[in-house]
């Protein structure tokens, strides 16, 4: 055999990972194999190979292993629509996709040429946890890659598929990182299996209930995506990356854009003229944004605040927006948690943001006070106020009390506040605040009801407007409904070089 042969079939033999058995078995799991997900995510021709003939330890705490090139990871560099991107796939036919000394190493050398380079990282995880043969040095491998992930945070993008088991401390490098996806039915992530949930507990509960892709997220909120398949996972990846900039000192792409006619007179009836009467926010997002640009992330957990990302005239921007059609729009802990984490991604990445305010107030009650709701409400305050990047403002309807404060009021530092004519920007709604301040009044009346109803529409008329904020300066502008796409078209465009220079510290302290 000459010597070019010899490379030709060390090269098939790692393409073969832990061999046609396993591979077969992988596909009838209805899993793809970690070369085949590459092929799907990269460009065509894209991939460079590094580390394929990498090989495990031959030896393990107690028995001989087999060997196999490339130790259950295939990591390397490639394009995605035309965007260089670092990767690394575990191939769950060697070891079960777990974690060695050498596996790790090869993740972290790609995880350093990206930060060295300035290129998103994205991680195929689909893993049996520590390399159990190998002892402690797995667990250090496992350190050493978180250890990157947090370096690497707010540097450049990183981005996590969970494609198969993802157990023990393993779903802490996916938790650092600042996208998860999961894959229905075929992927699960816990710190413990319900073998040991059944032992400390006893509860029984099966794997997709405990940490599959719908629990995590709807109940826990560790996914911000849920898809229905690899191949669907694997497109929203490619989708997110369309929006955001290769590192954080980079600006996200921008797509060719012509202005047209950009009133949109949906605006002016979308809103009901009753305050209490829900309607759903994403139409008015899909009146502001350009045509099906709206890519929405963290869909099914916490409901009453929306948060994605879409374009305005071709450019990125994030959007924090209540949900008045789901607790009306109500800010509770995890609601303030999913928009906190999602403004600190737009504003490490330069994304402009966009604030659509409707919002009751905070969500009262034990339950959430006991778990800590100023804590976590203030997560979404500190997150809205360190944020530099252009920050819009347009309050759709409601914006009572603390509320008005913490969703990109002009006081945290929003650079432009718009509001339609028919906002209510008071400190609470006219009911609550005339029971209050009337109490006696209405109590010592002949008629209460009726002098309640009169105050309130009193109250309604001098207060549940934008006006008194207008005056103050803290709206910049009410405006006609179908002007507001126009309006922020031109405040993005005004905000375009915006730059603001924190004062010097080490770090901000956000309450976590
Ligand atoms: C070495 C492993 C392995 C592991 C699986 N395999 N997990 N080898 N170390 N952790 C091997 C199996 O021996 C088998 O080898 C092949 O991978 C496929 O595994 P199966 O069990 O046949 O597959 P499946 O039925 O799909 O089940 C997958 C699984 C299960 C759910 C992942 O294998 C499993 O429970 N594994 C152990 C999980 C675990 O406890 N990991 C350690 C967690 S602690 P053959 O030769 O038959 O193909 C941890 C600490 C990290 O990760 C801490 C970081 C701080």
């Amino acid at each position: 055999m000459n010597k070019i042969e010899q490379l030709h079939n060390k090269v098939a033999q790692a393409h073969l990972g832990g061999g046609q058995a396993r591979i077969d078995s992988q596909h009838k799991k209805g899993k793809l194999t970690a070369r085949e997900r590459l092929l799907l995510l990269l460009d065509e021709g894209s991939f460079e190979e590094l580390g394929m003939l990498v090989e495990n330890r031959n030896k393990g705490l107690t028995t001989e292993q087999e060997q196999f090139l490339g130790d259950g990871v295939v990591t390397g560099y490639g394009t995605i629509s035309g965007r260089l991107v670092y990767v690394f796939s575990q191939d769950f036919t060697v070891y079960g996709g777990s974690l060695s000394e050498p596996h790790a190493k090869k993740i972290c050398k790609i995880m350093d040429l990206a930060m060295e380079n300035g290129a998103p990282l994205i991680g195929l995880n689909d893993s049996g946890g520590a390399r159990i043969q190998e002892g402690v040095v797995s667990l250090g491998g496992y350190a050493d890659i978180f250890y990157r992930n947090t370096r690497a945070s707010g540097v450049i993008p990183q981005i996590s598929a969970i494609m198969g088991p993802c157990a023990g401390g393993a779903v802490y490098s996916p938790a650092i990182t600042d996208f998860i996806m999961m894959v229905e039915q075929t992927s699960y992530m816990f710190v413990t299996g319900p073998n040991v949930v059944k032992t400390v507990t006893h509860e029984e509960v099966t794997s997709e209930e405990l940490g599959g892709a719908n629990t995590h997220a709807s109940k826990s909120g560790v996914t911000h995506f849920a898809c229905a398949n690899e191949v669907e996972c694997i497109q929203y990846i490619k989708q997110l990356l369309s929006y955001v900039p290769q590192n954080c000192e980079d600006k996200a792409p921008v797509y060719p854009y012509t202005l047209g006619n950009e009133t949109r007179t949906a605006l002016n009836t979308l809103i009901p003229e009753n305050p209490n009467q829900p309607y759903d926010m994403k139409e008015v997002i899909a009146e502001l944004t350009d045509e099906n640009s709206f890519f929405e992330v963290h869909k099914d957990f916490a409901e009453n605040i929306i948060v994605g990302f879409a374009r305005i005239a071709g450019r990125s921007i994030g959007i924090v927006a209540n949900q008045p059609a789901h607790l009306a729009g109500v800010l509770d802990i995890h609601a303030s948690v999913k928009g906190a984490r999602f403004t600190r991604f737009c504003d490490a990445f330069n994304i402009p943001l966009l604030v659509l305010v409707d919002v009751p107030g905070f969500l009262p009650g034990t339950d959430q006070e006991w778990n800590g709701i100023i804590t976590n409400g203030a997560k979404l305050l500190f997150a809205l106020s360190e944020a530099t990047v252009p920050k819009l403002t347009l309050t759709t309807r409601k914006a009572y009390g603390g509320a008005y404060c913490v969703m990109n009021s002009k006081h945290i530092g929003a650079d432009l506040n718009f509001a339609f004519p028919n906002a209510e920007i008071a400190v609470m709604g006219a009911k609550g605040a005339v029971e209050i301040i009337f109490k006696k009044e209405i109590d010592s009346s002949p008629n209460p009801e009726q002098r309640m109803n009169e105050l309130v529409a009193d109250y309604t008329e001098r207060f549940a407007n934008p006006y008194l904020a207008a005056e103050k300066g803290y709206i910049d502008e009410v405006i006609v409904p179908d002007q507001a796409r126009i309006k922020l078209i031109k405040g993005y465009a005004m905000l375009e070089n915006k730059v603001v220079n924190m004062p010097r510290k080490k770090h901000g302290n956000i309450p976590l």
